[in-house]
């Protein structure tokens, strides 16, 4: 909670007063939640390490979204700013990126935390099975954890993004050219054009290395839900 600490001038600029302690203990629920959810992750992976002798994740990020971003997401929605509106229109308040090394990990995890009978599934999107446009490919799952108070239990959103180790390089790079680049737009047109075109080649190589590991660890394929 260190660095959320310094924002507390602009929550007081920028929500209503009377509730910034609602604000400071929401978000620690949302912190709760995600340690929640990247706790069952990694007992998932030891065990598979155990079994298998396989890590199905190579790493994980965690992310509790800043105070400036959710009060900009809320007013770029044109939504009130209040924590009512923070529970009921926010769902990546707290975020986890699980890296994995390949497609197979990535439904497997995914299938087997979302069979957990603690935890609810919210919502899908299957980035991987029906790619963006621009090729974007993930799969983003949001989970409602409870995380027990004194007040009793209080489900709450968690967003994971389960992808490839490919995946998640071609994501950065594609989030540096369209976030962080001040290029010609003719430029960032071409550079987009060789991103698509990268997507589908690391689509191509994924599968291949896939199969060899499948071969290799005589792994059945895995069935994506
Ligand atoms: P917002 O959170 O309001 O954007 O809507 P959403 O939650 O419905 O969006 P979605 O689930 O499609 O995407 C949420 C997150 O996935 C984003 O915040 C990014 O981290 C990531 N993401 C989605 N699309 C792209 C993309 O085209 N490129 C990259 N690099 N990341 C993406
Ligand atoms: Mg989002």
């Amino acid at each position: 909670m260190k660095a959320r600490l310094g924002d507390m001038n602009t929550i007081g600029e920028r929500f209503p007063a009377d509730e910034v302690t609602e604000f400071i203990d929401l978000m620690q629920v949302y912190e709760g939640a995600m340690y929640e959810i990247s706790t069952k992750l990694e007992i998932l992976d030891s065990e598979f390490q155990v079994r298998f002798s396989h890590n199905p994740i190579h790493h994980m990020e965690r992310r509790l979204k800043s105070v400036d971003s959710i009060l900009g997401k809320l007013e770029r929605k044109s939504l009130p700013i209040n924590t009512r509106s923070i529970k009921d229109n926010l769902f990546d308040v707290a975020g986890i990126r699980v890296i994995c090394n390949y497609r197979d990990d990535v439904y497997s995890v995914s299938n087997y935390l979302s069979a957990q009978s603690d935890i609810q599934v919210l919502r899908v999107k299957d980035y991987i099975k029906h790619p963006k446009q621009n090729g974007y490919r993930s799969l983003h799952v949001i989970y409602a954890v409870p995380v027990f108070l004194s007040s009793g239990a209080h489900y709450t959103p968690v967003e994971v993004q389960f992808r490839t180790i490919a995946m998640d390089y071609w994501a950065s790079l594609e989030h540096q050219l369209r976030y962080k680049s001040n290029l010609p737009d003719a430029k960032l047109a071409e550079h987009s054009q060789t991103l698509l075109d990268c997507a589908r080649s690391l689509q191509n190589v994924e599968a291949q290395m896939q199969s060899i590991h499948r071969d290799i660890t005589g792994a059945p394929r895995v069935e994506e839900a």
